[in-house]
């Protein structure tokens, strides 16, 4: 099968060479070969050639109106909008007068045929269980837990934490808020008691979803303590905490505070009439990493986060009924929210979840999943292929991955090499491979192959998604030639975009929207080719993508500033064969403390417990003191070199002298 895909495209020879292709650490390969569509591919799927791409897109950017309004009428509205768009940068409003329920679109409206017994969720734990839940049974499942919410006296607006682990409760919990017109923050269960303290005052949510644990790589998350972490101390508007027995283990449960999931479900019943909403209501925050300060809350509203998802899952992933839908993302982050969650379940698809780890008990559990339940399209992050490719094909090869039809990638650049071995050795060169550029601001993809219609050159996110009109430009906002690095904007509004900066007009007008008057300003740099396909490089401001995670800078550093040894800390990110980037922290400690790697190791536990494990530093080193600008700026450029070990090299942890690098280095730089 391969070899028939391959003839069709136009094969040059792959070119081994040192380049940084695909913006990714060290990619030792370029990869020139084109891939088109195959053509068993395109005949069926809904976008099946470059002119009818071009011509729709083309549309949507001339006629937003007309496209856009088209395209809503696919969802369930309970009141229909009278305007497709207000735009008044930085504010837009998509569908106004419009009124809809997330749930009733994801659930209800698919009761009334035969979805109604076919399956939305299939689930499998990390030990092994397995559960199927039906449109029918998911619906009904929503509703008893929207009224559990309802007894605890959560109303329209609220705001609801939900840090569970990869089990169902969590997409139910999700859409039970959204039926009530509660606005849910869900927090990734890798983070700690301190990021959630952070998130719940942040957003003040009065109630968490949450379980006595979840299972990772054999061990049990204690995710009730990290709650119950987070919640000491008098200063929490937090009044109840939902707690769903996943585990069983012991749990401490405070009275008059915590109560149990199941429990909960025997005052109620399973009639819950979905509110309508504005089209503009909030739907829900998502904390993500900054360049400054704390994770701001993201905020999302109901028609146009939904109309995107929906679209989206139907034209990229050109989902349809007989799909096994696997997107492998935890539900804590953006892709769990709009690709296992909301865009699958709107357009009536089987999406499946699990979760644990991908190499427990083995490192084929990922292909085991796949066989079994016959998974046609699969959903990944390059980090993810990096490390089943280092883990070796013997693992595939036990497996029929025939079911396949569709591949995905998000996160990170991938790099050629990864690109290559996922088309070969996963989707067995016949299927496309949609690498899609897009962020926790963006709701849905932006930059994306449509699979029946664009051809592929691995590392490349390609063109731009109905309604994105991206711009490469450099500072002063005029458009770079081809091939040449700029910084890539969004110029015009799209549905799904974020609303806003949990309480933070101010920062969401400055991350955002003052680089460039009037455009989006996403914090990537890339680079356009001769053909008009986009190229990522990666995040240009402080911020780091650690295995598909964004990371600021300047969070790391305040965990580290935050233990009593610590007198000043920059952090930077290098290149990482297998994460993409690792994180090292450059330290200067307090009068009188000594260096060692025993304190070095002390650093990197703290910071761990003090944002969680996603943010474990690779390296901590210890200097003298950090090179600086005149005006006191520390000079990243210079950390950055030294990091990769293109300045100084040798044990990581002695104490550094780094002034005398930066004397050299310091000129011109201020
Ligand atoms: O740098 C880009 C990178 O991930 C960032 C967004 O991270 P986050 O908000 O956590 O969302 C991740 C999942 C959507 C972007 O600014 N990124 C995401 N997808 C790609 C990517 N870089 C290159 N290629 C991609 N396909």
């Amino acid at each position: 099968m391969s070899k028939k895909t391959a003839a069709k495209s136009a094969p040059k020879k792959a070119a081994k060479s040192a380049a940084k292709a695909g913006g990714s650490s060290k990619s030792l390969l370029v990869e020139n070969r084109v891939f088109k569509p195959a053509a068993e591919f395109a005949k069926k799927a809904r976008i099946s050639s470059m002119a009818q791409y071009k011509a729709m897109h083309a549309e949507s950017l001339k006629h937003p109106d007309k496209f856009f309004g088209r395209e809503a009428k696919e969802l369930l509205w309970s009141k229909p909008f009278k305007k497709v768009l207000d735009w008044k940068c930085p504010n837009a409003k998509w569908f106004t007068g419009g009124k809809l329920n997330v749930s009733e679109n994801c659930l209800d409206r698919h009761l009334h045929d035969s979805r109604k017994t076919k399956a939305a969720l299939i689930w499998e734990g990390e030990p092994g269980e397995k559960r199927v839940l039906t449109y029918q049974q998911l619906h009904r499942e929503v509703c008893r837990f929207a009224n559990v919410l309802k007894r605890h006296k959560v109303k329209k607006g609220d705001r609801v934490i939900i840090y569970m682990p990869m089990i169902p409760e969590a997409a139910i919990a999700m859409l039970a808020c959204t039926r009530i017109g509660a606005v849910h923050s869900v927090i990734f269960g890798g983070f700690s008691a301190e990021s959630i303290k952070d998130r719940v005052l942040d957003s003040g949510a009065s109630i968490i979803i949450t379980a006595d644990g979840g299972y990772r790589r054999g061990a049990v998350v204690p995710l009730k303590k990290n709650v119950d972490d987070a919640l000491k101390g008098k200063d929490t508007p937090v009044k109840t905490v939902v707690v769903f027995r996943r585990t069983g283990q012991d749990v401490h449960i405070e009275e008059g505070r915590d109560v149990w999931w199941h429990r909960e479900l025997e005052y109620v019943d399973a009639h819950c009439a979905a509110v309508a909403m504005d089209s503009e209501s909030p739907l829900f925050i998502l904390y993500t990493s900054g360049s400054t300060g704390k994770p701001k809350g993201i905020l999302h509203s109901t028609g146009g986060y939904l109309l995107h998802a929906q679209m989206t899952s139907k034209y990229v992933f050109d989902l349809r009924d007989d799909d096994v839908y696997w997107c492998t993302a935890d539900v804590g982050w953006v892709t769990g929210h709009t690709y296992m969650v909301y865009g699958p379940l709107a357009l009536g698809a089987t999406s499946l979840m699990y979760e644990g780890a991908p190499n427990w008990p083995e490192n084929d559990r990922f292909w085991r999943i796949i066989e079994e339940y016959a998974v046609t399209v699969f959903y990944t992050a390059p980090t993810a292929i990096r490390a089943f490719m280092k883990w070796g094909d013997n693992w595939l090869k036990k497996h029929d991955l025939s079911s396949l039809r569709l591949l995905g990638t998000v996160g990170e650049p991938i790099n050629p090499e990864a690109w290559m071995w996922y088309h070969n050795k996963v989707g067995g060169g016949r299927c496309p491979i949609v690498d899609t550029w897009w962020q926790t601001e963006t709701g849905g993809h932006m930059i994306t192959p449509l699979p029946g219609a664009v051809p592929t050159k691995p590392g490349t996110a390609t063109l731009p998604f109905f309604g994105v009109d991206v711009g490469i430009v450099d500072d002063l906002g005029k458009e770079v030639g081809a091939n040449e690095q700029g910084k890539l904007v969004i110029k015009k509004p799209w549905p799904s975009m974020l609303r806003g900066i949990w309480g933070d007009k101010k920062r969401y007008q400055e991350t955002y929207w003052s680089e460039f008057k009037g455009w989006y300003f996403a914090g990537d740099g890339a680079r356009r080719d001769k053909d008009g396909y986009i190229w990522i490089i990666g995040r240009i401001d402080d911020v780091l993508n650690v295995a598909g995670h964004r990371l600021g800078t300047a969070e790391v550093e305040s965990a580290l500033v935050s233990h009593p040894t610590v007198a000043e800390a920059a952090v930077v990110g290098r290149p990482d064969e297998m994460k993409g980037q690792g994180v090292v922290c450059f330290v200067t400690v307090k009068e009188g403390v000594k260096t060692s790697h025993e304190l070095a190791s002390e650093l990197k536990k703290h910071v761990r417990n003090v944002i969680g494990p996603v943010a474990t530093p690779d390296e901590v080193r210890f200097a003298a003191a950090l090179p600086k600008t005149r005006s006191g700026k520390i000079m990243r450029r210079l950390l950055k070199q030294i990091a990769a070990g293109e300045l100084i090299k040798g044990d990581t942890t002695t104490l550094e002298d780094i002034n005398v690098i930066a004397q050299l280095a310091a000129s011109g730089e201020d």
